[in-house]
């Protein structure tokens, strides 16, 4: 409930502070096509959602301001308007010309700028819950906006399995059985994703960049047709880990090493632990290892709190499910 100097929260002009949650990604797959005249590339790529989740609750307030607590609370996060917590707010405020300032508390448990996501995960959580405070009800203009907001969003936005295209921001649900088990390492580095995705453009330019080089050093597993997400759709479906392993795949692969080295040496490191397969998230850094099951995914992760260049080791499973509110505890 809300304290207010002038009356009780449930005053109906003071509604009470509003809960959401949404999940981390990894992609599975991402092949990467030419750059398009909108500054975005085509992208064809499988994401899973993750158990590792964004908590965003909305403080009704006098004006709109952004806090951040959790695991992964840390300078870099902007509290202004650029933080997606904020933007998603606004932009439903905007678009449906309802306008309630909150305070946006962000309980952030995704690595930051790692390629998992957590900031489209606050967008989409920040979303879900700003929609319930306003009674706003419109599926379709949610989804609208949440395009508005980044490539990532109408992904954490539904969770579990998804086909993207387009931007990646065009989804087909994808069935998915069974649990992943992965370890994460997060990087002492970071990346910028535009500037990742401009080095893969000048690679290819200077004919540089091989694709489907995901793997990373010592990886042993077969290597997937760059452009066809077959692969990892039907081991997804099959709950396989060893045909995932086969199957995963990464365009950004080498331009995120080229400006971050230590990637490299992180890969070699999960695999020599005996990971199935080394995956770079997204536009990196953070390092995805595919393990067989819960045990394996904690020798795996013993052997990678100890490595050069890994700033911190996270075990998760997939799928997650997508954003939602999250009830008080005393709810019905
Ligand atoms: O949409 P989002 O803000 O997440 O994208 C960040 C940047 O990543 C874009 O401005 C663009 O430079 C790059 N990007 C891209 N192609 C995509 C998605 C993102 O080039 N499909």
């Amino acid at each position: 409930m809300t304290g207010s100097p002038f009356g009780p929260a449930s005053h109906p002009e003071t509604p009470d502070p509003v809960t959401a949650r949404a999940y981390g990604k990894i992609n599975a797959f991402l092949a990467v096509g030419p750059l398009q005249d909108d500054g975005y590339h085509d992208l064809v790529t499988v994401f899973q959602s993750l158990d590792l989740a964004e908590t965003v609750t909305l403080v009704p307030a006098e004006d709109f301001s952004v806090t951040l607590s959790g695991r992964y609370a840390d300078t870099t996060v902007p509290l202004d308007s650029s933080n997606l917590g904020l933007a998603a707010v606004l932009a439903l405020a905007e678009a449906t010309g309802t306008t309630i300032p909150v305070e946006v508390a962000i309980e952030k448990n995704v690595p930051v700028a790692g390629g998992m996501g957590g900031g489209s995960a606050d967008a989409a959580a920040a979303l879900v819950a700003y929609a319930h405070l306003i009674g706003c009800t419109d599926r379709d203009l949610i989804a609208e906006v949440a395009r508005g907001l980044g490539a990532d969003v109408p992904f954490a936005l539904r969770g579990g399995t998804a086909l993207g295209t387009g931007r990646g921001d065009e989804l087909s649900p994808v069935l998915g059985r069974g649990e992943f088990h992965w370890v994460l390492a997060t990087s002492t580095g970071r990346l910028s994703t535009p500037e990742v995705y401009r080095r893969l453009d000048e690679l290819r330019a200077a004919g540089s960049s091989t694709t489907g080089a995901d793997a990373g050093p010592g990886a042993g597993a077969a290597e997937a047709d760059p452009a066809d997400p077959a692969a990892v759709l039907r081991a997804l479906g099959t709950a396989d880990p060893e045909a995932l392993a086969g199957a995963l795949h990464n365009d950004m692969t080498d331009a995120a090493i080229d400006l971050l080295p230590d990637i490299a040496h992180v890969m070699d490191t999960g695999m020599r632990a005996g990971a199935l397969r080394a995956l770079v998230s997204g536009s990196g850094p953070t390092v995805g290892f595919l393990a067989r099951d819960h045990t394996h995914a904690l020798e795996i992760a013993v052997l990678l709190e100890a490595s050069r260049g890994v700033r911190q080791v996270v075990r998760t499973t997939g799928p997650a499910g997508g954003a939602h509110l999250v009830p008080p505890p005393a709810a019905a």
